[in-house]
């Protein structure tokens, strides 16, 4: 079974649902990774080859769990905490100013948050700034791939999580146990995890106003078509002038013309315009 090589007609195929489902684009380079990444699936679900699986995709009664286990097994899940502190900054400083002159809570998206981090990291950066009560800020946070929103609610990191995180906010926002951290429930509290899709558009209206968008390092898996539909669906849920921060090699200067970019020393973000009609 583990020998079953994928024909180039199928990965055709296969590439087209998988980026049309998840947006998740497999160029023309990547037919070994998209082979090998399937074989356990073909395994699990004793399919005898990527035809087979193609149709189990498209028609079997069992599709929908099995899509939930292709959300898990395609995405990179990369990250830790303060990753890109310096957006962070911008966060503490800027966006908290602002807010604290405005009605109602912070509302701040973290759109695909792998195991958490990103989330967390921001729940503490507003700790930390004792300048928002955990109450007036509401952060939502979702990813499309299950395993991964299940490590969020554990709230357990090893080692690698803590790679840009200093030792002292180690001490003040989680608890060792058996050669890892928990984060504190101070922190935990203030975090809401959801199972997303950023290319179905019932996430959006799901997730509702928001004055700060994070998705970072995800925009690079999409092709240039998605990556435009999803940033103008964010500016349909970002409040005029509302936030939103991408991964340093992402850009949508060229890509739609509803926000405004934002180039300090520091940071790169973008703010969505007044009068951006979509
Ligand atoms: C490399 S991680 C980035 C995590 C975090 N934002 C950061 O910058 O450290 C990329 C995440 O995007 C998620 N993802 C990929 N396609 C998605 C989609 N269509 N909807 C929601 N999340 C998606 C993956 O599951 C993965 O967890």
């Amino acid at each position: 079974m583990s020998s079953v090589v994928i024909s180039d007609t199928e990965y055709r195929l296969l590439r087209d649902l998988i980026r049309e489902r998840f947006g998740i684009n497999y160029d023309d380079g990547k037919q070994f990774l998209l082979q090998s990444r399937l074989q356990t699936r073909l395994i699990k679900t004793r399919t005898a080859d990527f035809m087979a699986y193609y149709r189990y995709l498209l028609s079997d009664l069992q599709r929908d769990a099995e899509w939930d286990e292709l959300a898990s097994v395609l995405s990179n899940n990369e990250t830790y905490f303060f990753r890109e502190r310096s957006q962070l900054d911008v966060l503490a400083q800027e966006v908290v100013s602002e807010a604290l002159q405005g009605a109602g809570p912070l509302r701040i998206w973290s759109a695909a948050c792998s195991t958490g981090e990103e989330p967390y990291s921001v729940a503490m950066t507003l700790l930390d700034g004792h300048r928002i009560a955990p109450a007036a800020a509401r952060i939502k946070a979702g990813d499309l791939s299950p395993r991964a929103v299940e490590k969020c609610a554990a709230g357990f990191y090893r080692e690698l999580s803590f790679r840009a995180t200093p030792p002292e906010v180690i001490g003040r926002y989680f608890k060792p146990f058996e050669g890892g951290f928990f984060i504190t429930d101070e922190v935990k509290r203030m975090v809401e995890f959801s199972r997303i899709n950023l290319l179905d558009e019932r996430t959006y209206a799901a997730v509702g106003p928001q004055d700060v968008v994070f998705c970072r390092n995800v925009l690079i898996y999409f092709d240039k078509a998605t990556q435009k539909r999803v940033v103008e669906s964010f500016a349909r849920v970002l409040r005029p002038g509302g936030f939103l921060f991408l991964g340093h090699a992402e850009s949508i200067i060229r890509l739609t013309g509803l926000y405004e970019p934002f180039v300090t020393a520091k940071a790169v973000y973008y703010r969505r315009r007044d009068d951006a009609h979509h």
